[in-house]
Formats: structure tokens, sequence, C-alpha cells
């Protein structure tokens, strides 16, 4: 899955600067900049009486109490027919029929099939058949197990080991808008509202659409059927034979959660490439217009990039991609038929900016790497979830980097994940990358693991791995383990032994195996601050706490010590890669370690290294080392005034990557000091700095013929800003023109770009009412709930509101939005990202107890997380304050 919905960066910060209206410049000239960078009816349906329901009674051994199938059956084939209504019946409810036969293998004889079947009516006494010599038990009874979601057939006699037998299944389900499962998307095209059926089964919904194995090791072939209005396309994985009845061609061998099945009256654009077609499919207002062109320009240069890196050709004849308007997460790499929020794949080339197009291209290249990586060769459970994911956010660079080569792409890695990691892994309730298989077992536990962790920390760990066995020994590796286990499945440590094979074939000389030392960073959380004394040659590492007065929730079996692959600099030399192997080595002439921040850790210096590097920072490295002083001030190894005068060197800087880590960082000074004495200071002193890049600008650019206000000129890149500060500027006239505006726009990175700015209202009672907005999916879809409510919680005024609305709705919040993985652990860290006072801890906590009867899903640990960093930035206000006003009216 593509990481959840994206808060714009421009947008929280800008909320927090607005006050001084010259400093929203600085925003908007780093995106100028970034931009300059870039050039270079049988309808009714009646219940069976034949299936009943389980009594809720206490968990037992029973194999249906078990949240793992039992390993006694194996399916082999799917026919699947099912007929979605797009009009609702007479009383209201949007369904879809279906009717589903599987075969599958007994592999250990049993009297019971246990299939995953979650909110589906069965209408039709379901049958057995024996397809062997053997007849088939009788069917005693059929008990629906609601909490494991299992439809449980109990048969008088038992299943022969070795014989196939198929099971047909009739049954009825609500095509509801929820967003999981076999789904309804809805829009509005020119007056006419329209409805779309589309599917989101992963991680645990292909059981909502048809009762199935759903288990991602259980693969099998799927024939798909779907009945449709003749003015409607059908889409699913494969190719289709036309008409009303689309079937579908078989699916090759395949887990059940990358299933996808559409139908819609969506238009589409085309492009063969040696013979593999390649559409995009969207609204047909959207494609009409051109937005899906960007998209097809880039798809064709990365799937052949991919071909080649993972040297395995793309293994379907065709790759279907396509935009929905109601979708929860970013993007789901369904396999060939991608599909993804508006945001991620549309581009308008007048209006969205290029920060929408970096995301597009990242995002489609994340879900193209998973067409091989996850699909193709696919993890044997979801605790391994991280391989997958951090994988596909690593290779997602590169592949976006071949489409786009004069961007930089590489580079944003450091920023956009191996930055933001290290903030959550950085703290003691952080975890490890690899859970246990039996840890991971309900839906909602499932569901956690779509994290950060996994996400970037798997990215940032996988790009160290690739980096210091160097690119053609990892390909290698890779290589023959997607040719060995193509159309089955893997643990992770099956990738580690094929990289080893490549270590050895190469003679390369690693001084531990890939297993021992990828071990340290998968097994236990966290990462080290390594510290380098040049003064005496000596090297040593401890693991980095944001709070150091913490302790790790869990013991690590390793003792928290980590085989460390330095690259360092001599005088501007590159110098080969050091092992740091024990807590403490030695190593002469330090002075720049880990270039281009390829390590998953943090450097410290003794201080005259630290005056020198301030004094000449090497471009490359100008980004990192702004980022660890702040961190390393924050956990308190160094002086918080040494971070600061890493900004100083900002008024000469015009790079964006510097920029950007040090706005990251002052951002966090803006948080904890906007209602504070500081914040004053801080606005000269940034202002100041500012100044030359803004004359560099200036001269660079005509960003300041932008007009002032709304009008229909306002650059692609200045509107985030410009929106914001019109709306924070004016009052509720301003709010419902952009509220309508928002209403009638078309183009979704609009539509986002103004649902952003709203947020930035400076009236109390706007943004209450906007707030009320969010429970309503027909102002706000459901999709964007949570977001919403995050981008009014980085503003300042904002803040408290959006706190106290997600007290008050929260079981409402939770029951509606509760299965969206990224959203829960965002929406948390987004409304308590602020605090710093004993007052707000105490708050975070009764809340914390108030709800516990409800729960937080998804969002268990980010709780646990919030009140820990609440707990750090109150002791870092308590020792900081006065040191960082008195530096601000006094910098140097
Ligand atoms: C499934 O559908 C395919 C194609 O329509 C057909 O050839 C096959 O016999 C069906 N298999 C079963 C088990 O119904
Ligand atoms: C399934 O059955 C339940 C209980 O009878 C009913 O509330 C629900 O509406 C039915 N769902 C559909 C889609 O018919
Ligand atoms: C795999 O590599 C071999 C040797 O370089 C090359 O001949 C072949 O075309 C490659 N296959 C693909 C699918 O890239
Ligand atoms: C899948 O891999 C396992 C080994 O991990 C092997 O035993 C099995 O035969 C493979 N299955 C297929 C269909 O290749
Ligand atoms: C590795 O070493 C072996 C034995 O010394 C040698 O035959 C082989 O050519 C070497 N392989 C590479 C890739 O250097
Ligand atoms: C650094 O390298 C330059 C050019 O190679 C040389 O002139 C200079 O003396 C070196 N400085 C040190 C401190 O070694
Ligand atoms: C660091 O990155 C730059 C630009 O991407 C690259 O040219 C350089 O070779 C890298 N240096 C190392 C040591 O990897
Ligand atoms: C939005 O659309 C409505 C109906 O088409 C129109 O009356 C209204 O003027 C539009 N508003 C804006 C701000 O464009
Ligand atoms: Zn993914």
């Amino acid at each position: 899955m593509g990481k959840g919905f994206y808060i714009s960066k421009t947008v929280g910060v800008v909320g927090i600067v607005l006050g001084a209206g010259a400093l929203v410049t600085i925003i908007a000239l780093s995106v100028v900049y970034s931009q300059e960078k870039s050039k270079n009816n049988e309808n009714e349906v009646k219940p069976t009486d034949a299936v009943t329901s389980a009594p809720t009674t206490a968990p037992s051994n029973e194999p249906w109490d078990q949240w793992r199938l039992p390993q006694t059956l194996s399916p082999q084939t799917y026919n699947v027919t099912l007929w979605p209504r797009l009009e609702p019946d007479p009383t209201g409810l949007y369904i879809f029929t279906g009717m589903s036969s599987v075969v599958f293998r007994c592999v250990e004889k049993t009297n019971l099939i246990l299939i995953h079947s979650n909110k589906l009516n069965m209408t039709k006494q379901p049958t057995l058949m024996a397809l062997g010599s053997k007849p088939a038990p009788i069917i005693e009874s059929i008990v629906m197990h609601t909490k494991t979601q299992y439809m449980a057939i109990h048969l008088k006699d038992e299943l022969t080991a070795g014989e196939s037998y198929e099971l047909y299944t009739e049954f009825v389900g609500e095509l509801a808008d929820d967003l999981g499962g076999f789904y309804r998307s809805e829009y509005n095209e020119n007056g006419v509202k329209k409805v779309v059926a589309t599917t989101q089964m992963q991680a645990t919904d292909a059981r909502k659409a048809f009762p199935c194995f759903d288990e991602p090791a259980m693969k099998a072939v799927f024939h798909i059927t779907l009945y449709h209005d003749p003015a409607t396309v059908a889409l699913s994985n494969v190719d289709s034979t036309l008409v009303t009845r689309t079937t579908f061609a078989a699916t090759e061998v395949m887990s059940t959660y990358l299933l996808a099945f559409i139908v819609s009256d969506f238009g589409f654009i085309e492009q063969n490439i040696d013979k593999l077609q390649i559409r995009i499919f969207a609204r047909q207002e959207a494609i009409n217009a051109g937005q899906g062109e960007y998209a097809l320009i880039v798809t064709g240069p990365i799937l052949k990039f991919f071909e080649r890196y993972y040297n395995v050709s793309y293994p379907l004849p065709k790759s279907d991609q396509i935009a929905l308007p109601d979708f929860n997460a970013g993007a789901m790499e369904n396999w060939g038929l991608i599909t993804y929020r508006e945001t991620a794949l549309l581009y308008d080339k007048e209006i969205s900016s290029n920060g929408n197009k970096e995301r597009i291209v990242t995002v489609i290249a994340h879900e193209l790497a998973h067409q091989w990586f996850g699909n193709l060769v696919t993890l044997r459970w979801w605790n391994d979830l991280w391989l997958n994911e951090g994988f596909a956010s690593y290779v997602e660079y590169l592949g976006a980097a071949e489409a786009e080569p004069d961007w930089n792409v590489k580079d944003l890695i450091v920023l956009n994940d191996v930055h933001r990691v290290f903030a959550i892994d950085a703290l003691a309730s952080s975890h490890p990358l690899s859970s246990k298989e039996e840890e991971i077992q309900k839906p909602e536990q499932i569901s956690e693991v779509f994290d950060t962790i996994s996400y970037s920390k798997g990215a940032s760990v996988l790009r160290m791995l690739s980096d210091f066995l160097t690119e053609a020994v990892f390909t290698q590796g890779l290589q023959t383990y997607l040719n060995y286990f193509e159309f089955n499945n893997t643990v992770y440590t099956d990738l580690w032994h094929h990289l080893q094979l490549a270590v050895d074939r190469n003679n390369n000389s690693l001084p531990k195996t890939v297993q021992e030392i990828m071990d340290r960073w998968v097994l236990q959380m966290g990462f080290p601050v390594v510290t380098i004394d040049t003064t005496t040659g000596q090297i040593t590492q401890e693991h980095f706490l944001l709070d150091p007065e913490t302790k790790p929730d869990r013991p690590s079996e390793f003792n928290y010590e980590w085989f460390v692959p330095i690259s360092w600099t001599k005088n501007e030399t590159t110098q080969p890669l050091y092992w740091l192997l024990n807590k403490n080595g030695d190593a002469d002439e330090w002075v720049l370690a880990n270039i281009n921040v390829t390590g998953y850790y943090r450097v410290n210096y003794d201080n005259d290294n630290w005056q020198r590097l301030l004094n000449s920072i090497p471009v490359i490295n100008r980004a990192q080392l702004i980022d660890d002083a702040f961190n390393l001030a924050k956990a308190g190894i160094i002086e918080t005034t040494l971070a600061l005068r890493t900004t100083l060197f900002l008024n000469s800087e015009t790079e964006y990557m510097p920029w950007e880590a040090a706005l990251d960082n002052l951002d966090y000074f803006y948080l904890m000091f906007d209602r504070t004495e500081v914040y004053g200071h801080m606005q000269k002193y940034v202002g100041r700095q500012v100044k030359d890049l803004f004359d560099y600008f200036t001269r660079l650019t005509n960003w300041q013929d932008v007009p002032q206000g709304h009008t229909d000129h306002i650059k692609a890149n200045l509107r985030s800003t410009v929106y914001c500060s019109a709306i924070a500027a004016g009052g509720e006239e301003e709010w419902n023109f952009a509220w309508e505006q928002f209403q009638n726009a078309t183009i979704a990175s609009e539509k986002d770009k103004l649902r952003a700015a709203m947020a930035c209202a400076t009236e109390p009672w706007l943004l209450n009412r906007y707030l009320k907005y969010t429970l309503d999916p027909e102002k706000i879809r459901k999709q964007d709930a949570t977001s919403t409510i995050i981008n009014i919680a980085s503003n300042v005024v904002g803040q408290p509101l959006a706190w106290d609305f997600v007290r008050a709705n929260w079981e409402y919040i939770f029951k509606q939005y509760g299965g969206g993985s990224f959203s829960f652990s965002n929406l948390i860290n987004g409304v308590t990202k602020r605090f710093s006072t004993q007052f707000e801890l105490q708050q975070l906590i009764q809340f914390k107890d108030d709800n516990a009867h409800i729960g937080f899903g998804s969002g268990s640990l980010a709780i646990q997380q919030s009140i820990e960093r609440t707990n750090a930035n109150i002791k870092w206000i308590e020792k900081n304050q006065k040191a960082v006003l008195d530096w601000f009216k006094n910098p140097s």
C-alpha cells in the first residue's frame, strides 16, 4: 500500500509562521526553489436460514476461535461472479450479490472447512462437491463466526488428504461507502451523481467481497466475472472479453489481498510499450482535461527500469492505474490494476504544483515496484510487512529518478524517510522492524504494522544495505531471490540468504554475514549515535534516545549495539568504509562521517571538530549536520545553542535540502514557543537569515508577480501559501468563498490545497464549524476527515479546538475511520505535537484512560509515543527556554 494521506509540509509550517507576513515567503521560496531545481433485478435477495450465527461465548481453543487458518486445506482456483448495484434498493441500501466456487486440496484430513467471510449474508445453502472418486461428506451445519470472520462448515465425515473439493456459495453484501472490501465511491459530474463500485482488499478485506482463504500465503488462481450496466466499464487484475457480463481471464497464482475489481463509467488514455498495454483511468472530466497524461508518460520508463533492476519481465500483459474519488490509503498495488487516491495520480499542468508532481511520480514508482516485490514474490505473513513496504519505499526513489532524472529525487529520501523516522525511532516506545508471526494476528494488529517504522525505517536500512554491499551485489541477490521464489511466498531471511550468495559470488569482504549485520537493525528497535573524538581518534556508539532518562520498553538480545558501516571523508576525500563492530573503536583523523546519510545512525563529534565543520560545511552534508545537531541537542547530548549555530550559515544558503532540514527543526521551536516571548525574537532572526535568499530569488524568478488575494492566476507552486494567507487574514466571507470554490473544484490537488487553506482561519468559530464538517461525509469525504483535523491542529489557534474535538468525538471517529491504517497514528501525533505542559500531559493520560474501552486501533502505539514525547518536551522547555531566548536576542 502507498503511504496514507499526505500532509503538505508547506501548510503545516505556514500555519505557524503566519504571524509575520514576510516569513511566509520562506516557504514559498523553498517551494519555488524546488521548481528551479526541477528544471535541472432479480433484485430481491433472501437470506438462507441454513446458516446460523455463533453465539458469543468465551474464546476457546477451537480452530474458529483462532485468528490464523489451519493448514488442512489449500485453495487452488476460485470462480467468483459479482454483481454490484449502482442504484440503491427500495430501502436505500446499496448491495452486491455474488456466487463463488473455490476448489481446494485437502492437505490433512479434517471434518471442518474454515473459510473467511465477513459481513456477507449467505442467500443459499452452500454446497460441497468432491472432484475425486470418493463422494463428498455431507454438510452437518454452517456457523458464521463474526469476531474471527469465519464461515465454519461442519461435515458429517472427513475430507480425504490429497483429494480436491469444490465449495459453492451464494451471498449478498452491502456496497457501503466504508473504503474497505468491495465498496462504493461517489462523485458529481456535470450535476449528475455517479457511483463507482471498487475494492481495497489489503490487508484483510477480500473476505468482505466473497468467502475466501484470506491469507497472503494462500495463493490461488482467480476467475472473476462482473455483471454491470453496458454503459459502464468493468476492470480487474487481468484482461477481459467484453459486454455486460465481463468475464476476465484467469489470473496468475496470487494472493487474495492483491485482487481488485471495479465498475465505473470512467474514461481512460492508453499507450503500448513493447506489447504491454498501459492505461490510466479516471473520472471522464479529469481524463478529458488531460490530468492522466503525466502518469501515462512516466509509467512506461519506470516499468522498464524495474524490469532491468529486477532482471524479470513485467509478469502481466497489461498495467492499469485508476484514480478514485474515495480512497483511504495513498495507493494500492493490486496486481495489474493499481488504485490511487486522485491526488496521487492526477496532475494538472496549470494548477498542480511541483510538489504534487513529485508525489505522483514517487507513488507510481512505489506501486510499480510492488508488482514484482510483493506481488510476484509475497511475504508469507504480515509480520514481515516491513520488508515489502520498506523495499518499495526505498526503490520508489530509484524508479522516480529514472522518470525525472534532473530532480535529484534520490536525495529526498533523507528528508522524507530517514529524518522522519528518526524522530519516532528515538523513542523508548518505538518497536523493532520485525515482529514475531504470533504477535500479529487480529485485523487491527495487522493494520498497526502499516506504520512509519515499516515504511521509512525499512527503506532506510535497505538503502544502507544496498550501499554497503554495493548496488551491483544487492541487485544480483535480489534478482536470484525473485527468480527463485516467483509465484511463491517467503520470509525476510530468504532475501538475506540470496544477498549472501551474491556477496560470496563476488568475493565481497564483509566483516560479518548479511544476516549477522542485519539482525541488529531488524530485531532491535532504535539506532545508534556514533561519537567521534578527533582529538583521541576514539569512536563509540550509544543507543540514541530522545529523552535520555527513559529506558527502552523492551530488552534487546544485542544490548542495543549495532554493526555500523561508517562512510567518512578526510580533507574532502572519501575514505574506505569503516566498520564499528563493538561499542568502541579507533581511527585517526576523522572529519566528517555518514556521507549522504546512507547509514541509519546519527553522528556526534568533539567540540573542535564541530567548530571546524561549522566553519566549512561540505555542501552535501549540510542538511544532515543541521538535523543531527538539533536532535543531539534535543537529547541533551550537545548544547542547544550549538545546534542553533548550524543555522547561522543559512544566510548564504541557496540549496533546498539544508533549508528544509532547518525549517523542519525550527518548526519544533515554533511549536514549543509560539505561545511565549521567544517567538518574537525568533521571527526576527529567521527573517534576517532569509533576506539574502529572498534577494537571490527575486533575481532568479518572477515569483513576486504573484498577485495578492484569490484570483485565477496564482502560480501553481504558490497557491497553498497564498490561499492560506488569504484565509488567515480574512473572515467569514473569505472562508465561505473558499468553501464554495472547494465544492466546485474538479481538480483533486486544487481541492486539497483549498481544504488545507481553510484550516488557516484565525476565527475560532470558523475552525469549530470546519471541524464539525469532518463528521459529515457529504461535506468532507471520509478519506479526508483525519487529515483535515490535523491541518486544523497545526494552526496555533486551531490546536486546542482540534484536541477538544477529537476528545469529544473519539467514539464516532474511531468507529467510522478506525480501519484506516495510517490515519490514526497521524491523527494522534498531529493533534498532540505541540504538547509541552504538565496540564496537557495530564489531559493526554486522561484521554487514554477514558477511552480504553473503545480502543485506539492502529493508533495505540501512537498514544504511548505522544505521552513520551510530551514528557520530553516538558523537560526540554524547562532546561532550554532561557538559553534559547538569550540566543535569539543575540545570535552568534
Ligand atoms: C471457472 O470458470 C472458468 C472460466 O469460465 C471455467 O473454465 C471453469 O470450468 C470454472 N471452474 C469451476 C470450478 O467452476
Ligand atoms: C445481512 O443480514 C443482516 C441481519 O439480518 C441485515 O441486517 C443486513 O442488512 C443484511 N445485509 C445485506 C447486505 O442484505
Ligand atoms: C537479465 O539479464 C540478462 C543478462 O544480462 C539479460 O540478457 C536479460 O535480457 C535480462 N532479462 C531481463 C528481463 O531484464
Ligand atoms: C514455494 O517455496 C517453498 C520453499 O520455500 C517450496 O517448498 C515450494 O515447493 C514452493 N512452491 C512452489 C509452487 O514453487
Ligand atoms: C572470487 O574468488 C575465486 C577464487 O579466488 C575466483 O576464482 C573468482 O574469479 C572470484 N570472483 C570474482 C567475482 O572476483
Ligand atoms: C587537503 O587537500 C589539499 C589538496 O589536496 C591540500 O592542499 C591540503 O594541504 C590538504 N589539507 C590537509 C589539512 O591535509
Ligand atoms: C553522495 O551523493 C552524491 C550525489 O547524489 C554522489 O555523487 C556521491 O557519489 C555520493 N557519495 C557517496 C560517498 O556515496
Ligand atoms: C459554484 O458552482 C455553482 C453552481 O454551478 C455556481 O452558482 C457558483 O457561482 C460556483 N461558485 C464559485 C465560487 O465558482
Ligand atoms: Zn507499498
